[in-house]
């Protein structure tokens, strides 16, 4: 069942996607070679605070952390570490944040100092395939018009879409309907309606698609040790369309 929401709802959510957009900002200006992503952890568990808001991650299906930080071939779900990253990294922070009763989320990928240009690419194709995937989340399309637009402008650029995690209905809970896969048929899934509140949130590889899991249960890494980028948003749908809760700039 997809839960619709009301203007009430969504403003609660946007004030939470608020303070989500200022701790990535602060992050941006913290990233560069030697700071650990244990120190990033700490630092948004301490803003999160300091704004009466909570990581909603930290004991969600029992993962231990207010963040995922998932750096170079890792696609999602890496634990925060005390490991310096190093010129040319790429880290992606994941977070969801509580505040007031209502929920947001958001990811970012980041680089460390410089990068090569392949890893340029990715991220830039990225980041244009969460903003094109925006462009379709418009009332009367389907859910499939988001992951085929993400899909086709990605693919045409050499990169390729990760299919083991995607997009969801985000409410009471992180995890609602409907899903939202970054890949599919256009005219194919459910009817985007006013009052859905969901993210698109694509992950990208340099190489192949295929995922594997760590032994920790958690992290997802690429097969072939290429790097992989994502950005999230999470979006109410309005009749004037997509409005981004998690917006940075
Ligand atoms: N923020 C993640 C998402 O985009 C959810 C992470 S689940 C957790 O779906 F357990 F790792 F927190
Ligand atoms: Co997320």
């Amino acid at each position: 069942m997809i839960v619709l929401k009301s203007q009430r709802e969504i403003d609660a959510m946007k004030q939470a996607g608020e303070i989500l957009a200022a701790c990535h900002r602060e992050i941006a200006k913290r990233i560069k070679p030697g700071i650990t992503t244990w120190e990033i952890e700490e630092f948004v568990d301490d803003f999160l605070k300091k704004n009466n808001a909570t990581p909603e991650q930290k004991g969600y299906k029992g993962y231990q952390y207010a963040t995922c930080a998932s750096i170079n071939d890792e696609i999602c779900h890496g634990f925060p570490r005390k490991e310096p990253l190093k010129e040319g990294d790429i880290v992606t922070i994941d977070m969801v944040v509580r505040y007031n009763g209502a929920l947001a989320d958001s990811a970012w990928t980041y680089a460390v100092g410089k990068v090569s240009e392949e890893t340029d690419h990715l991220l830039k194709v990225t980041k244009e395939a969460l903003y094109k995937g925006i462009e379709q989340a418009v009332v009367g399309n389907r859910i499939g018009d988001i992951g085929h637009a993400i899909q086709t402008y990605v693919e045409s650029e050499g990169l390729s879409v990760v299919r083991d995690f995607i997009g969801h209905g985000i409410g009471a809970v992180i995890h609602e309907k409907p899903d939202v896969p970054h890949y599919g048929l256009p005219g194919k899934g459910s009817r985007i309606k006013e009052g859905m509140v969901f993210t698109i949130e694509p992950m990208v590889n340099i190489g192949r698609y295929q995922s594997k899991m760590d032994d920790n249960g958690w992290t997802a890494r690429t097969i072939d040790g290429k790097y992989s980028a994502q950005y999230e948003h999470t979006l109410a749908i309005t009749k004037d369309g997509p409005v981004i809760l998690t917006n940075q700039d």
